[in-house]
C-alpha cells in the first residue's frame, strides 16, 4: 500500500490539525516531537506529514508532492486553486475585515482609497465587487499599523479575537467573510490514491460530526 503525505500549515493551525489526526486513532508521535525533521512519520498509519507555510502547503499539493494539506481559507482565497477543497474543519476560525481608524469613511470619494493588506487578491476581489477603484499596497505582516502610520486609509486584514485592532485604535468598517481551516486534496491523488484519500476524509469528517455534537451536549 502506498503512503499518503499530507502538509500541515506550521503556526495557529496546527496544533488543531494534530488533535484532528489524534481523534481518528493516528500516531502522531514524531509529528509532535519533530525536532528538525522535515518528514514525519506516523507508527500505525501509512502516512507522513510535512510542516508548511501556508502558501507552501497549497504549492506542495498544487504540484502534487503531497497528497493532502491543512489550510486556511484565507490562502485559498488568496490563490486562484487547482485543488480540491473537501473538507471545512471548523477550526482556526476567524474572518476577513475592512479595518480603520475611526476617522476613515466607507463612502466613495474623489480621492483613491490605499488599502494595505498581506492579501492583496482577497481586497482587489472585495472592492471590485464594489465597483470601487482602490490602490493596494502589499504589507507583510502587522498590517494595523499601516493606517496608523498614514501609508494607508484602511485594511483587508484577518480577525480572529478582535484584540489587535482594540489596542491599535482601529475598527471594522465591513465584515467580508469568514475563515477556517480547510482540507484540501491533490487532484491527481483523488484518483491515484482514492481509496486511501477518501478513507482518510471519511474518518476526519465522522471525527468532526462526533466532536460537534459532544461540544453541544456540553
Ligand atoms: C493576524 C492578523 C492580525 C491578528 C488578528 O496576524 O493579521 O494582525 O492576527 O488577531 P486578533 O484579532 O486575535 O488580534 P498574525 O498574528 O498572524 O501576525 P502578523 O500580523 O505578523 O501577520
Amino acid at each position: 500500500m502506498g503512503n499518503i503525505r499530507i502538509a500541515l500549515t506550521k503556526g495557529r493551525l496546527e496544533k488543531d490539525a494534530i488533535s484532528i489526526f489524534d481523534g481518528i486513532g493516528i500516531d502522531t508521535n514524531e509529528l509532535k516531537n519533530k525536532g528538525r525533521k522535515l518528514i514525519l512519520k506516523s507508527e500505525n498509519y501509512p502516512v507522513e506529514f510535512v510542516l508548511a507555510k501556508a502558501q507552501d502547503v497549497i504549492t506542495y499539493v498544487e504540484h502534487g508532492v503531497v497528497d493532502m494539506g491543512i489550510v486556511g481559507k484565507d490562502t485559498i482565497l488568496e490563490n486562484n486553486p487547482d485543488f480540491y477543497e473537501v473538507v471545512d474543519l471548523n477550526k482556526g476560525k476567524c474572518f476577513f475585515a475592512l479595518a480603520s481608524l475611526e476617522s476613515f469613511s466607507t463612502l466613495p470619494s474623489y480621492k483613491r482609497k490605499v488599502i494595505a493588506t498581506k492579501y492583496p487578491k482577497v481586497a482587489h476581489d472585495y472592492f471590485r465587487e464594489k465597483g470601487e477603484d482602490v490602490e493596494i499596497i502589499k504589507i507583510e505582516g502587522s498590517v494595523e499599523l499601516a493606517p496608523i502610520l498614514g501609508l494607508a486609509d484602511a485594511i483587508v486584514d484577518i480577525v480572529e479575537t478582535g484584540t489587535t485592532l482594540k489596542e491599535n485604535g482601529l475598527i471594522i468598517f465591513d465584515k467580508i467573510c469568514d475563515i477556517s481551516a480547510r482540507l484540501i486534496v491533490n487532484k491527481a491523488s483523488m484518483k491515484m490514491k482514492k481509496n486511501l484519500v477518501l478513507d482518510l476524509v471519511d474518518k476526519i469528517e465522522k471525527f468532526l460530526l462526533l466532536s460537534e455534537g459532544e461540544v453541544k451536549n456540553d
